[in-house]
């Protein structure tokens, strides 16, 4: 099934088309199943309900981990980077994984969680949190990886969502010259979250922590309590193996919900293709493990395929800014995987902080999370590929599961700025505003899937009405990513951001209606709007435009900025914060009371001289105050 020449992508892609169901059974048999599938696909996308591999049973870990063992079970699975250069890091080999997988899922079950329970898991990146992840899915429990960055608030509503037994966690977390107390956030979570309960917590950084009597344990006392034996869970390829929160353009993040074979299958096939990755290679995929980057390729589809991932605890400027290329040399790494942002940020700090270091050993470059510009990417191919690595702009979302739209490193031929073709299995489909399908070359739409691949999200948990409304709604019959594309001449694509109300700062994704309800929630706001605006390095910026109850006098305003600016951070977490605060007498609405956040968009991004039609407003008065007070 691998694909080596753009004629066997181009036959693939033919086959996946004409007959999704023989291609993907071809894919999918190269696994490890338990009991073969009866069915390779079900599926519509008006409930919607999709069933890849049906009656099929298998366990992920012993694809990732057993079927490994004979062949290559002294071969590294996970190198791990600590934040500080100098501490040793880490080597464990696919033998070592196995091992300390099986014991976490004993302490797991130890603790009191079975099969179908929902566990918590709020870690630094340390192989720790791999072995997490990996040991909820050998005992059929579902975990929810929540990113170390969030605040106890969005934690506690993440666990309540999913009614989370049991938390893993650790006493701290380095990150740079930081220390973020995680067992503190969780303590602070956990005060409204009557499911929980118990905490795992790993030493790290071992700062003094409350340990709760007869609810918080630590792992490594746990871990010395347990074996090393622990059969599979026989799993279901349609059981629930993870759920993954994620912003949307209204209320409360989704728990998007992938299941046990379809997403396995999905992010294997695209690892190993997408990167062309060959046995013994060192994969270094920079994204955190709380996001779907993280378990896609950094646990799931290189530990399908026998890779070795390497595992960074640390930021891409500490100790400076030369430490990506630092790890790149030490660890011979092949293939580096990472976000626009990082790039666009190194870039800054000049070429002397890459110069000093040998990166020959790379030959895959990829980017992901938000669209590269093309500086961006063509200092990327000259001084880190040096010109002779291809580089992968691969397109996904948290809910597809895997990559869908991205070259085939060395067998598409790429285009800056342009994430090409889809992957196969992939059916992509521009529309207009009203639902019609765009066809031909030289066209841009809202992008759209009229097919299943086998990584879809089922659904968003506890809430299928809320994933049916969100996704296949909008253009009936379709599955719809929130995103703007265009198609070139070519037939490439090029995905040029959201259309909704989703904002990407920095990779992260955030909504703006999340980011005003935490605004709202100081006690002198009376009401706000959130746009995001151009930014050099994030990407996007947030502008948040702010009605105080009473207008802060100049020696105020910034002392009230820095306490909104702490709210948000109590309520969702740093990386919510807004870049810019205005404090407006009132907002742009129309008279049905709807604010126009075009033209609020137009102030943020400093293009002022065409508004547009502003007459409908209620109070067209308040724009050109607005626009006076741009920041
Ligand atoms: O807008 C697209 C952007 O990131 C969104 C998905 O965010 P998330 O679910 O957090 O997953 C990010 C990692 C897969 C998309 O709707 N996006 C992601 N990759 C790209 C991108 N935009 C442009 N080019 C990309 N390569």
């Amino acid at each position: 099934m691998r694909i080596r020449t753009f004629d066997d992508y181009q036959q693939a892609y033919q086959q996946s088309v004409e007959d999704p169901e023989a291609f993907w059974a071809g894919v999918a048999q190269e696994f490890q199943w338990r009991k073969p599938w009866t069915k390779t696909l079900q599926w519509n996308f008006t409930e919607p309900n999709i069933k890849w591999f049906v009656g099929g049973k298998l366990n992920i870990t012993e694809n990732c981990l057993d079927r490994h063992l004979a062949e290559r079970g002294d071969q590294p699975a996970i190198i791990w980077e600590p934040n500080d250069p100098h501490e040793a890091g880490v080597t464990l080999t696919y033998r070592m994984l196995h091992d300390q997988v099986c014991r976490m899922a004993n302490v797991l079950k130890r603790n009191g969680v079975g099969k179908g329970d929902r566990v918590c898991v709020y870690m630094p990146m340390v192989p720790e949190l791999a072995i997490a992840v990996l040991a909820c899915a050998r005992i059929g429990a579902i975990h929810s990886v929540v990113f170390g960055g969030f605040s106890a608030q969005s934690i506690a509503d993440r666990i309540n969502d999913a009614q989370c037994r049991l938390v893993i966690t650790a006493d701290g977390a380095y990150r740079g010259n930081k220390e973020i107390p995680l067992k503190s956030v969780v303590d602070d979570a956990l005060i409204g979250c009557p499911s929980v309960e118990k905490v795992i917590v790993m030493t790290r950084t071992r700062t003094p922590v409350a340990m709760l009597k007869g609810r918080d344990v630590w792992m490594e006392q746990e871990l010395k309590q347990v074996t090393a034996d622990c059969p599979a869970e026989e799993m279901d390829a349609e059981d629930v193996l993870f759920i993954l929160y994620t912003s949307g353009s209204t209320g409360k993040p989704k728990g998007v919900v992938h299941t046990c074979g379809g997403y396995m299958v999905y992010a294997a096939y695209t690892f190993e293709n997408v990167f062309q990755y060959e046995p013994g290679q060192v994969h270094f995929c920079t994204a955190d493990i709380g996001w779907i980057t993280g378990h896609s390729y950094i646990v799931y589809g290189p530990l399908a395929c026998g890779a070795t991932s390497l595992l960074f605890e640390g930021v891409p400027t500490y100790p400076d800014a030369g430490r990506f290329w630092d790890i790149v040399d030490k660890h011979q790494v092949n293939i580096l995987y990472t976000a626009p942002t990082a790039i666009r940020s190194l870039m800054g700090f000049g070429l002397d902080k890459v110069e000093n270091h040998d990166l020959s050993s790379l030959k895959v470059l990829g980017s992901v999370g938000e669209p590269i510009n093309a500086e961006a990417w063509h200092w990327y191919d000259d001084h880190i590929g040096k010109n002779r690595c291809p580089i992968v702009d691969t397109w996904w979302q948290t809910e597809t599961g895997g990559m869908l739209i991205s070259p085939i490193a060395g067998v598409t031929k790429t285009k800056p700025t342009y994430a090409t073709l889809p992957l196969p299995g992939v059916q992509p489909m521009l529309v207009d505003e009203n639902g019609k399908e765009i066809e031909g070359n030289g066209v841009s739409g809202n992008l759209c899937m009229k097919f299943p691949w086998p990584g879809i999200l089922r659904t968003t948990w506890g809430d299928h009405e809320r994933c049916r409304q969100t996704y296949f709604s909008t253009y009936p019959g379709l599955y719809f990513t929130g995103d703007g594309c265009l198609r070139d001449e070519d037939g490439y694509y090029r995905i040029t951001g959201r259309v909704d109300d989703v904002l990407n700062v920095s990779g992260h994704r955030i909504g703006t209606a999340e980011v005003e309800n935490a605004i709202n929630m100081h006690t002198g706001v009376v009401e706000s709007a959130v746009v995001g605006y151009p930014h050099d390095i994030k990407g996007q910026g947030i502008y948040a435009y702010v009605i105080a109850d009473a207008m802060p006098a100049d020696h105020d305003a910034d002392l009230t900025k820095r306490d909104i600016l702490a709210t948000v951070s109590r309520v969702i977490g740093p990386i919510a914060k807004p870049d810019k605060i205005q404090f407006v007498s009132g907002l742009p609405k129309t008279r049905s009371g709807k604010i126009m956040r075009r033209i609020l968009r137009k102030i943020a991004e400093g293009d002022t001289s065409n508004l547009g039609d502003t007459t409908t407003l209620l109070d067209p008065a308040v724009v050109d105050e607005i626009k006076a007070g741009a920041v």
